[in-house]
């Protein structure tokens, strides 16, 4: 029997790490390594999968990061995330990046990301998630674009 609904809230999770030398790329001035973030991107919206379906879940897919500005060494960099629609057996769940220079005291959005995964049963199959019940009009307009964008990717499906 699959699980009761849940809201987005309900699947929230948020992970934040300091950047460090070891997160650098290889410029001759270093900024994060782009994989760094999707790592964390991909931990977080993975924390949200499993929290909304209570059980295991793989990535599917992780749309385009558009890394539109460095993040810094130094910096403090916080991934939002939640599921925002629900398939069957798949979450579409959108994760936000953000920068914080904690010294100088900005915070800035530095991207957003979307995810599919999906939840796998204990035969490692793809099993029933619960339903998402939608309680503001942000989790309604969010919806909506997930609901397309799967459509999409769904017509382009080889
Ligand atoms: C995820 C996985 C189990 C799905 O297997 P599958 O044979 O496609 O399973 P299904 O056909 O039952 O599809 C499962 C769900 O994914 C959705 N899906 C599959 N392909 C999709 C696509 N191209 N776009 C959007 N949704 C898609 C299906 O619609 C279904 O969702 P629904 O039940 O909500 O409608 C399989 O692709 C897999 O194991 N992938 C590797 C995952 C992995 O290793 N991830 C880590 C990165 S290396």
């Amino acid at each position: 029997m699959t699980a009761a609904a849940k809201t987005p809230r309900q699947s929230e999770a948020v992970i934040a790490d300091l950047m460090m030398p070891q997160h650098a790329n290889g410029l001759r001035v270093p900024s994060v390594f782009g994989g760094v973030i999707m790592s964390m991107v991909d931990r977080c919206a993975a924390l949200s999968a499993m929290r909304h379906a209570g059980g295991q879940a793989t990535t599917l897919s992780i749309d385009k990061i558009l890394f539109k500005e460095p993040i810094w060494v130094g910096e403090l960099v916080e991934i939002r995330s939640r599921v925002v629609f629900v398939g069957r057996t798949s979450m579409a769940v959108l994760a936000n990046v953000y920068a914080e220079n904690i010294t100088q005291g900005t915070r800035r959005h530095a991207n957003e990301c979307w995810l599919t995964f999906v939840h796998l049963g204990a035969d490692g199959k793809p099993a029933a998630v619960p339903q998402l019940t939608l309680e503001t009009a942000e989790d309604r307009l969010l919806h909506e674009v997930a609901e397309r964008r799967r459509a999409q990717s769904l017509a382009e499906r080889r």
